[in-house]
């Protein structure tokens, strides 16, 4: 083996076992063909016992693996020469980015490190905790009763905020740490996931953050902003305004869950204006490109059938705004974060800012495509952005 790359190995089992690993990710396919995109790796604790866990993202799925030290590094070393040629080593110490060439040859190079903090999650069969049951705005947002039972009626809406807080924690783990994180929740409603969000990042995860909910409507803001001050919320506050006119000064994650058709957009736009390491959208109804778009039936007969029309709307919508979020510096992905017996409005896209080299004609001739298969008129977010090319 090459002796960078014994290097980097050595590196990654000297940062395990000093506990100062943060993760490691295994990506850049050598093939566009290959079904696994990449790998995330990160500490765990199982049973007392520190061990590596593997996220395998495919093309349509992940899946999870944990294995010990020396069974990972064997695991990492199959993927040294197949499919992967970037190996980037993230330690509180250092961060190490591992290219290997066709022939085997490994170039390594030191960073300065992004994360001040390895945190090594304990995944016993305890399940993790997300939201704490007994707050008080979970009483006053009706989801529990006075002794901090979940309202029966309330079950869905319960579970539905512990899986957007467990789907934003692993986002947040994957952007770097700062002294203080700041955080903009657009069209944020009666706060339930605002409430919790901020509850489990000071509380439980101990992290100095600053929260902030935009709100059209006045009652709301002036709800929230009072429940805050009951729950000695002090970095937690809420603004009334709309999303467009609220130009953010700074934000590190920018997070809109079910603000109405365009407002989707506005709020992309907000977060894409100020540069966010996070943007976090659960798209609601999906009015505008539905409106604006006018395909011919002969070539998609599908689209004759209004339903069939509505949903292949929602996906053309949801896919233009993945590919405006790649064009402008994000790895995006879409994904079903809750089983739809919970709620209908269960796709997210997530996407994090990378500095990744983009190929940006490439994605532009795919909104272009999209835009002139289907006869889209224009999509709203592209317009914001003034980016319209045709
Ligand atoms: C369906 S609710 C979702 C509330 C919350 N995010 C949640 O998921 O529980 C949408 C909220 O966005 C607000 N909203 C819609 N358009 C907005 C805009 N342009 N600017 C600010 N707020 C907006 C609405 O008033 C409403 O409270």
């Amino acid at each position: 083996m090459h002796q960078q790359i014994i290097e980097f190995i050595d590196n990654l089992k000297n940062a395990f076992n000093e506990g100062i690993l943060v993760k490691l990710t295994l990506g850049k396919p050598r093939s566009k063909s290959t079904e696994l995109k990449n790998i995330y790796i990160r500490p765990i604790q199982l049973k007392n016992e520190n061990v590596l866990s593997f996220t395998f993202r495919f093309q349509t799925r992940d899946e999870v693996k944990n294995y010990k030290l020396d069974e990972a590094v064997e695991v990492i070393e199959s993927y040294l020469m197949q499919p992967f040629m970037k190996f980037h080593l993230f330690t509180i110490k250092q961060d190490y980015e591992l290219s290997i060439n066709k022939k085997g040859k490994g170039h390594l190079r030191s960073l300065e490190p992004n994360f001040t903090k390895a945190v090594i999650e304990k995944h016993d069969h305890q399940k993790k905790r997300y939201v704490n049951q007994s707050a008080l705005y979970l009483h006053r947002l009706e989801i529990t009763d006075g002794e901090g039972r979940v309202r029966p009626s309330k079950n869905d809406k319960f579970k539905q905020i512990n899986k957007y807080i467990e789907i934003l924690d692993a986002l947040i783990d994957q952007i770097p740490d700062k002294e203080k994180l700041i955080i903009h929740d657009m069209g944020s409603g009666k706060g339930y996931l605002t409430f919790a969000l901020y509850d489990y990042l000071q509380d439980i995860k101990k992290i100095n953050c600053e929260v902030i909910g935009i709100e059209l409507r006045e009652e709301l803001v002036q709800f929230c902003n009072d429940l805050a001050k009951e729950s000695g919320f002090k970095q937690l506050c809420f603004d009334q305004g709309s999303i467009l006119d609220n130009s953010l000064k700074e934000t590190d994650v920018l997070i809109a869950l079910h603000a109405c058709d365009t407002a989707t957009d506005d709020a992309i736009y907000r977060g894409l204006q100020s540069k966010a390491s996070l943007i976090i959208c659960a798209p609601c109804c999906h009015k505008q490109v539905r409106k604006s778009m006018k395909p011919d039936v002969e070539v998609h007969p599908a689209l004759k059938h209004g339903i069939l029309m509505e949903r292949q709307a929602e996906m053309l919508t949801d896919t233009i705004r993945s590919l405006i979020l790649e064009l402008n510096g994000y790895e995006s992905r879409i994904f079903e974060f809750i089983s739809n017996e919970h709620t209908g409005k269960n796709l997210m896209i997530a996407a994090v800012k990378t500095e990744k080299k983009i190929d940006k004609n490439k994605i532009q001739y795919q909104i272009d495509q999209i835009k002139k298969q289907f006869n889209i008129d224009h999509h709203h977010l592209e317009n914001l952005i003034g980016m319209s090319s045709s």
